[in-house]
């Protein structure tokens, strides 16, 4: 059985912590591919808040084997740092393994990530500044320091030095900052390596045997699809792939290990960063959707920009993802508002109608939002455990999404509580009904 991998659908913040968790209760290995301490992922259990950041959001059950894979970049003294908190608040994270291959974030990572932000000025994307464009370059241009080269000191020095070689002009102007030092960077290091050893390992060999096994095994991306530096919204978005296909190169297993994909999507659409929004809602409505969602960054504390719910887009990443299944979060959000709108098409500067994502990007820049109007629900459904107790204006909306997008609703979260979701067709795992039918429908 199966290898289940869980993305995000939007720009990221779906609340794929939460999805991940609960699919998690029933799996055996929890594999992060992708992205890094860029991401934050918030669970909340029995009232008491977890942001994890590098950790898979399995690592709350006990025993269970979370694995950072070879396609995450750590920031090792962010990844110490989350391994005592955690230990600290008492959660066991014997389970954890980490790649050897997984690619490091560096001191000077972060410094380029700060630099290049201040140099684009104006148009600036916006990143989290944890160094994660600068780490994913350095993969690419082969200059990468992996987790194996932090256990060899002759390695790591060695390493470092080609890395820093050619950076020297554009870190000329850090040239005093003691986090440059060869000599306190490669011990620095060495002991993250004395740290995390018992931790790393080859990751890949324990996703086959795993799967070989017929273990369950749930593979967890950061981001979301239209933060994907191949099919979002370039160049305002990351620099890995957070879409489904990714899980097989950052976790080393191949695409018939994958038996199915979950996309995480909010009931309305939230970014953090810089670039284009079609449905964005800049007024006070969308005040309104910041303060009921809590939308302010998990990582970085930024609010979030807020907007409708994009089913063009969403469509877009039900196809790219190929998803078998959509979990809808954040239900609870809309209640109180009269209509609901959903925006269907998209219409370009010369009157020029979208049915589809556009891939150029200034088609995108100038796409204006259309329309369709559903009706509101006004109750308060935090207390919904089955999709009967949800209201049927609330049902519709959802037969809609799965209508429009062709992919079946799995789950729907009611409030940020791990308790607080509706599993659709009433089961309790990650196979979901098929495609439901408006409630009104239904009824006539
Ligand atoms: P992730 O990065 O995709 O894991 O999402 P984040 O943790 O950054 O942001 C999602 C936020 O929404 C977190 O604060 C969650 O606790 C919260 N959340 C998740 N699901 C729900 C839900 O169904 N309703 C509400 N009100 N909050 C939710
Ligand atoms: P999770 O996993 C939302 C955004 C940044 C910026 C762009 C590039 O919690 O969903 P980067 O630092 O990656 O170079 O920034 O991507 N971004 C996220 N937005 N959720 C995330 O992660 C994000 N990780 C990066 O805001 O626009
Ligand atoms: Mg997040």
């Amino acid at each position: 059985m199966p290898g289940i991998v869980i993305v995000g659908a939007q720009w990221g913040d779906e609340g794929k912590g939460k999805v991940t968790d609960l699919l998690a209760e029933t799996a055996d290995a929890v594999i992060r591919f992708q992205g890094g301490n860029n991401a934050g992922h918030t669970i909340i259990r029995d009232g008491e808040e977890f942001k994890l950041h590098l950790m898979p959001s399995g690592i709350l059950y006990p025993g269970k084997t979370c694995v950072i894979g070879n396609g995450v970049v750590i920031d090792p003294r962010v990844l110490c740092d989350e391994l005592d908190e955690l230990r600290g608040r008492g959660v066991d994270v014997d389970g954890l393994r980490i790649s050897a291959n997984a690619h490091l974030i560096m001191p000077y990572h972060l410094l380029l990530d700060h630099a290049g932000e201040a140099r684009l000025g104006r148009l600036q994307i916006g990143t989290t500044r944890r160094g994660i464009g600068p780490c994913y370059a350095d993969k690419a241009a082969r200059l990468g320091i992996r987790m194996q080269d932090v256990l060899d000191e002759k390695i790591l020095k060695k390493k470092i030095t080609a890395a820093l070689e050619p950076k020297r002009l554009s870190l000329r102007p850090f040239a005093k900052d003691p986090e440059l030092d060869l000599h306190s960077m490669t011990e620095e290091y060495l002991t993250y390596g004395h740290r995390l050893e018992r931790y790393i390992t080859d990751t890949a060999r324990l996703a086959w045997d795993l799967l070989d096994e017929g273990r369950n095994v749930i593979f967890e991306g950061a981001q979301g699809t239209l933060l994907d530096i191949d099919h979002g919204t370039y160049p305002f978005v990351t620099s890995s792939n957070p879409v489904a296909g990714a899980a097989c190169i950052g976790a080393g297993v191949g695409p018939r290990d994958i038996d199915e994909v979950w996309g995480v999507s909010k009931a309305y659409v939230t970014r953090v960063g810089a670039g284009p929004f079609p449905t964005e809602l800049e007024d006070e409505l969308g005040d309104r959707l910041r303060a009921r969602g809590g939308e302010y960054g998990t990582t970085t504390g930024r609010a979030r920009r807020t907007g409708w719910l994009d089913l063009v887009a969403l469509r877009y990443a039900a196809r790219i993802n190929s998803l078998t299944a959509l979990a809808i979060t954040k239900l609870d959000v809309l209640s109180g508002l009269d209509r609901i709108r959903v925006c269907t098409r998209y219409r370009g500067a010369e009157g020029a109608e979208f049915d589809h994502f556009p891939y150029h990007q200034s088609v995108l820049h100038h796409a204006a939002a259309e329309y369709e109007e559903i009706e509101g629900f006004a109750e308060d459904i935090g207390d919904c455990r089955s999709e009967e107790e949800l209201p049927t204006a609330a049902r519709d909306y959802l037969a809609r999404i799965a209508e429009f997008t062709g992919v079946p609703i799995g789950l729907v979260g009611v409030g940020p509580g791990r308790e607080q979701v509706v599993w659709m067709g009433g089961r309790r795992d990650a196979s979901p009904a098929e495609t439901p039918q408006p409630a009104s429908s239904a009824r006539s």
